[in-house]
């Protein structure tokens, strides 16, 4: 039977929003039903997640008899596109669903995202309901507010800022979820210890072998704490235009590593863990942080069964390069994000490039 352990709220004035966390949430039809206003809405999932999952949320659809529909789009990050857009709106147009309907996005990130970005521009927006079901979209995509698709360009070039009436996360769903993909989005649960609060880096240290096992209790704390910290964040700062790129701690490494190596090739997650370990090792050489925060950071990381070492194919000038034409370029200078202390993130251009060249040799 379904238990809830944690609800938090993102508090955004009247934008607020809900996260119901625990195991089984999904047999729990009214933390869904509760938040649907109108008489109809539209699932979207995907070809991997609808089989295991659709059944649970169309039950609950029906336990209020609300008219619904369904988008099973294929899987992976080449269709979080605008055709995908066309494919939702298209369902929503022909079925006549109105400006009441509610969107259900039932899948990981990618699910998340494309969305959410349908339901913002659908008759000027509907309301969306997020079903996250990869760790990663659990504790990172899900909060926020940040939706959108990629263009041939560029990863993530349209999109909006739009919040969801709740987010239900069912900790059942990652008994079915790759190790690989646990891993990836343990990478940005770290995160949130490393620039937030070292209370938490320390926790994770203790708990990782039960967390990695699966461990329900353990990781609807961990999810609990990082949504938490997410929202605290980004209830600061909604757009981004100051303390949210912390958030990005490791991204400006790990986008260039995603890059050279191709993307899918390394997880997102996983590029990301190996920029963590660099944005440290930078941190370090800088004398900000004992080396010993380094050595906890790569210890962790790699009980995570995540990698910690740069590319051995890849150039401090390829780096430079790459990260050169990443978004965070202000006035020529790369703007990262350092760490200060564990627990305490920079957002800064004021590094000394000679020790960054020393930290891309060297990773
Ligand atoms: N909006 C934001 O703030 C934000 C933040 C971070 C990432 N993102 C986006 O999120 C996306 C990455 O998300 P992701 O890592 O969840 O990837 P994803 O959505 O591609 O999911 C990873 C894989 O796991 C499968 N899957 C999902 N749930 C499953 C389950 N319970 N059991 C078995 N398989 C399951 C998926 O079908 C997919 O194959 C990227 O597009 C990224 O840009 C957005
Ligand atoms: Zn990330």
């Amino acid at each position: 039977m379904s238990q809830l352990l944690h609800q938090l709220n993102v508090d955004l004035g009247e934008r607020s929003y809900p996260i119901y966390i625990g195991n089984g949430l999904l047999e729990n039809p009214q933390l869904i039903t509760d938040h649907i206003h109108g008489s109809s809405a539209v699932v979207v999932s995907n070809t991997t997640v609808a089989p295991l999952y659709l059944n649970k949320v169309t039950a609950a659809l029906q336990t209020q008899e609300i008219r619904h529909d369904q988008v099973i789009l294929e899987d992976g990050e080449q269709y979080k596109t605008l055709h995908s857009i066309e494919q939702i709106i298209d369902v929503l147009i022909g079925q006549k669903h109105d400006r009441r309907t509610t969107l259900i996005a039932l899948g990981g990130g990618v699910i998340g995202d494309i969305t959410g970005f349908a339901a913002a521009i659908y008759q000027r927006g509907v309301n969306f309901i997020q079903i996250p079901t990869t760790l990663l979209s659990q504790v990172d995509s899900s909060v926020g507010g940040k939706t959108g698709v990629n263009h041939p360009q560029g990863k993530n070039m349209i999109g909006a800022f739009y919040q969801p009436q709740c987010v239900v996360i069912d900790t059942a769903t990652l008994n079915t979820l790759p190790d690989r993909e646990l891993s990836a989005g343990m990478a940005e649960v770290i995160k949130y210890g490393l620039i937030h609060d070292a209370d938490f880096f320390a926790w994770l240290e203790h708990n990782i072998d039960g967390l990695m096992q699966g461990n329900n209790e353990l990781i609807s704390q961990a999810i609990s704490v990082s949504c938490q910290t997410k929202a605290d964040v980004v209830a600061i700062d909604e757009r981004e235009s100051g303390i949210r790129a912390i958030l990005n701690l490791g991204h400006t490494f790990g986008h260039a590593i995603e890059s050279a190596m191709g993307y899918g090739n390394w997880l997102h997650g996983e590029a990301v863990a190996t920029g963590m370990v660099m944005a440290a090792d930078l941190s370090e050489r800088h004398g900000w942080i004992a080396p010993e925060v380094k050595q906890r950071t790569m210890a962790l990381l790699k009980q995570a069964n995540l990698p910690i070492q740069s590319p051995g194919s890849m150039s401090p000038e390829q780096y430079l390069e790459i990260m050169s034409i990443d978004k965070k370029v202000d006035r020529g200078v790369i703007k990262l994000v350092l760490l200060e202390q564990l627990g305490k993130a920079v957002v800064t251009g004021d590094y000394n490039p000679d020790l960054l060249q020393q930290t891309l040799a060297n990773s």
